[in-house]
């Protein structure tokens, strides 16, 4: 098996060839037309070769790369090729909220999966985005490697700052054996959010350790302002994790100044990396290649 790491996503490609018993690795090479086109080029004895593709789809130049790769994967005469993508980007426009919207994860997954064996991505907005592929597709959780960095630490409760999160902190919850609440949350644009506490809460918040488990971090609204309504209630120490941090223009530090630290997944590289899913990604593709 022959490991590729597009640009969005190198450094976890590496660990992911690693994880598979140090599978050959390459970078592509990768350039602008002066119009401004993409160009990329595979290189290494591919055909005959069960090829991964690593490229997660957090740009629209991520994405069309990710397409380039897949078609130059197929042209060098693959045998598979399997795409993981590990932060899925279009995930949270799952549906059509407004009449005139696209299901932009239904287009991307289409897309996605048009040279491909296999899909296999990490911690999706909803696992029901799974269902608009029409190869098999898999989904690799990044809750097991957080979990094991907040095991480590003083932890009374776990929040999810929506409900959409629910399955997400529960799991989490089972894990370190913890209660667990959500917020309802409220959007009021995209970089403001609005939090209310449930009516009835597990534990008493004074004076105790609080986890807040999100999937995506982007701006940083919503956790700043759930740290914020914890803290009011009296909540002593908060930590923040997700499994995707993009943490756009100055997310990271916004947070760090309202919470005692930030964990995040490699599946985008950021100042919060601290967990990898590369072995839980290498899992699955294991499982692919033997059947
Ligand atoms: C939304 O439903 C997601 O689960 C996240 O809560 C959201 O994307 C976080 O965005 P931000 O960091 O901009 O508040």
């Amino acid at each position: 098996m022959h490991v590729i790491g597009g640009t969005a996503s190198t450094a976890l490609a590496e660990r992911i060839s690693r994880e598979l018993s140090n599978a050959p690795f390459g970078i592509p090479f990768t350039k602008r037309f002066p119009d401004d086109e993409m160009y990329v080029r595979v290189s290494g004895r591919l055909e005959g070769e069960d090829v991964v593709i690593v490229q997660s789809t957090r740009t629209d130049s991520d994405v069309l790369e990710l397409m380039l790769l897949e078609d130059a994967v197929r042209e060098a005469g693959a045998r598979r090729s399997f795409v993981v993508v590990p932060y899925f980007g279009y995930a949270r426009q799952d549906r059509r909220f407004f009449p005139g919207e696209p299901v932009s994860a239904r287009t991307l997954c289409r897309h996605v999966e048009l040279e491909a064996d296999a899909v296999v991505t990490v911690d999706l907005h909803s696992s029901q985005t799974l269902t608009q592929f029409t190869k098999p597709a898999f989904e690799a959780s990044g809750i097991p490697a957080i979990a094991r960095l907040l095991r480590d630490r003083p932890l009374d409760v776990l929040v999810s700052p929506d409900k959409g999160g629910v399955d997400r902190v529960r799991r989490m919850a089972q894990l370190l054996d913890k209660p667990w609440f959500a917020f309802e949350k409220r959007r009021i644009d995209s970089e403001h959010v609005e939090l209310s506490l449930p009516p009835t809460l597990p534990i008493p918040l004074e004076g105790v350790h609080v986890a807040i488990i999100d999937d995506v971090i982007s701006t940083g609204g919503t956790i700043v302002e759930a740290a914020k309504v914890l803290k009011k209630r009296g909540a002593q120490g908060i930590v923040a994790a997700c499994i995707h941090g993009l943490f756009l223009k100055d997310a990271f530090e916004r947070i760090k100044a309202v919470v005692g630290d930030v964990y995040s997944t490699d599946t985008l590289g950021n100042p919060a990396e601290k967990a990898s899913v590369a072995p839980d990604i290498a899992q699955i593709l294991e499982r692919l290649v033997a059947g």
